[in-house]
Order: C-alpha cells, then sequence, then structure tokens
C-alpha cells in the first residue's frame, strides 16, 4: 500500500496577502481568488497532501503553498503550461519577453501551430493568449484551435516576471498530470487535502438535471464526482468540493454538510440573464476517530 513520506502540513492562520506570494499566473473562468477568504476556515487545520484535480487558474494551491501537491486538469494546454513554469522558467520568461500587446501580434500567434513550438514558447504563448485575449477566456473550436478574440485592456501586464518566478518555487514540489478527475483520485490518501472545483452545474439545473454545462461537463460527470467524493471520505481523505448553489448540487450532496460562499460571480453569458449565484461548499470531513466497536457480552 502507497504511504505518505511527508510530515503533516499545518495550514497557515489566514490565506497570504498579495505581497511576494505567488498568485495565479493565468486567468481562468471560476478562479477562487475572490472566495480564498471564505473557503479558508473550512480547510482542515492539518493535513498530509494536497491535491486538486480541477486544476484551472489553482488559486487554493498558490494561497497554500503544500509542500506536496497533485495537481491535474483534462485540459492538456493548461497543464503543459504549469510544466513548463515549473521546469524552465527562465526559458518562459525569455519566451514571454517577445510577446507585445497589439491587435495584429495577438492573431498571428493565435494562429500558430502551438505543437511546432518548444515547450517554454508553447506556455508563454498560451500565457500571452490569457492575459491579452478577451475575458481571460479559454475556448477551443473543433478542430482544437484556440479562438477567443482579442481583449480590450489599458496596458496589461504579459509578462509578471516577479509573480510567474514565485510560482515556479510554488510548483517545485508539485506532481502534474493531465487527466480525468477520477483518476487523480488513485492517489488519495487517508489525512490528505482534497479539492474539488468542477465547472459549474447550469443555474437553471432543477434537482433532476440532465442537461450540460459549457465545457461539456455533464450531470453524469456531476454524479460521478459525487460518488466519488463520498469515497475518499469513507477513505479519510478530507475532501471539500464548491459548486453552484443550486437545488441540483444539494441534492447530489444531500448527505454532506455544507457551508454557503457568497459569491459575487456573474454566471450567465447572457448579460440579459446574468445574476449573481452563490456557491455552496460541500465538507466532506472524515470521520474524527474510528467508531468504537462496542462489544455485547456474552449473554
Ligand atoms: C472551475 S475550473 C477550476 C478553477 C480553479 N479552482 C481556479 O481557482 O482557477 C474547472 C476546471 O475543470 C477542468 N475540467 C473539466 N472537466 C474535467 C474532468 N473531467 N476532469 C478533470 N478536470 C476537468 C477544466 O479544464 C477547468 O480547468
Amino acid at each position: 500500500m502507497l504511504r505518505s513520506t511527508t510530515k503533516t502540513q499545518v495550514k497557515p492562520l489566514s490565506p497570504p496577502d498579495a505581497r511576494g506570494n505567488p498568485r495565479p499566473f493565468l486567468k481562468w473562468v471560476g478562479g477562487k481568488g475572490q472566495l480564498l477568504s471564505q473557503l479558508w476556515p473550512h480547510l482542515p487545520e492539518r493535513f498530509e497532501r494536497y491535491h486538486e484535480p480541477f486544476l484551472g487558474g489553482g488559486a487554493l494551491f498558490f494561497a497554500l503553498r503544500p509542500r506536496r501537491a497533485f495537481l491535474s486538469d483534462v485540459n492538456r494546454e493548461l497543464v503543459d503550461c504549469y510544466t513548463a513554469v515549473r521546469d524552465e522558467i527562465d526559458d518562459v520568461i525569455a519566451a514571454l519577453r517577445t510577446h507585445r500587446y497589439e491587435q495584429e501580434h495577438y492573431y498571428e500567434v493565435r494562429a500558430q501551430n502551438p505543437f511546432l513550438l518548444s515547450s517554454a514558447e508553447r506556455a508563454a504563448r498560451t500565457i500571452f493568449l490569457n492575459r491579452t485575449g478577451f475575458n481571460g477566456l479559454y475556448r477551443v473550436n473543433r478542430s482544437g484551435q484556440f479562438n477567443v478574440p482579442f481583449g480590450r485592456y489599458t496596458n496589461p501586464l504579459i509578462c509578471d516576471e516577479t509573480n510567474l518566478r514565485a510560482c515556479s518555487v510554488a510548483l517545485q514540489d508539485a506532481e502534474l498530470k493531465v487527466q480525468d478527475f477520477t483518476l487523480a483520485g488513485d492517489s488519495m490518501l487517508p489525512g490528505d487535502l482534497a479539492y474539488f472545483d468542477p465547472p459549474y452545474v447550469p443555474v437553471s439545473a432543477t434537482a433532476n438535471f440532465t442537461g450540460y454545462s459549457a465545457d461539456g461537463f455533464n450531470s453524469n460527470d456531476q454524479a460521478r464526482l459525487a460518488r466519488l467524493f463520498g469515497r475518499l471520505v469513507e477513505r479519510n481523505v478530507h475532501a471539500l468540493l464548491s459548486n453552484a448553489d443550486v437545488p441540483a448540487l444539494r441534492e447530489l450532496y444531500r448527505s454532506f454538510p455544507a457551508a454557503t460562499l457568497l459569491a459575487s460571480r456573474a454566471v450567465n453569458c447572457d448579460t440579459s440573464k446574468r445574476g449573481k449565484v452563490n456557491e455552496v461548499l460541500v465538507l466532506g470531513r472524515p470521520a474524527a476517530a474510528p467508531r468504537r466497536v462496542v462489544r455485547l457480552a456474552a449473554q
């Protein structure tokens, strides 16, 4: 059986402030940067290793800076970018410095075949498109080509060298993988902390919804995730999961306690229907101690 070789980690008293600490180097839809102070009190005081199977911008990972982390996502471009930031930060920074905030340059870079670039150049391309594309969106067409239009900003910071270097340091002991969340469960051990931040359940979802969220994560995936969550808690993994606070989600996790996170996020891309929806944080705390076995005296 796998055994943890790291020492137990103690949670810092509060989320770090901005100075000198790594912050997500990518803008990511659904990023948890704004909710960190509300998430913090629900993190366990101590844990062994940290897992984030829906990595995105990794806001909680960078705030916690765990000593040993397992980070994964199905988005290969995203995970490759993290890997280059971890392993080749000088080359990523050098490649990023060749980019500039100009519409024509943006569309030229967008049209490049990323697989003809070195891994550092590819990561720099991802960061550049993310920081200068419309709303920091990540969207690809059917043939997998990034198709987000140019974004309007005043002087966007394309190469935040200090933050990128801090992120690279934070990632040194992280294992990065392109994988579905189900496989991420295999490496979780008792005492570990796992934070799940999947794509949102559609906000219109009723308790037995069948729809797809924008990125193809459907009701079967949400149900699969809820089953994994239950199995992990039984295995004494400290699991936390955030999602939109809608009846379908409450129903899926009805056997767990939950907290409400007051979100300030607009969740509908149709501006006429834009509304703010709170998030729910499902608290999968393992039992504090194994249940006592009471033996009945033989009659
Ligand atoms: C809401 S975002 C995570 C945001 C992140 N917590 C942050 O702070 O930026 C959801 C992520 O789940 C990933 N994802 C979607 N389907 C997945 C799957 N089946 N397995 C693993 N990751 C998946 C997406 O690529 C996306 O990066």
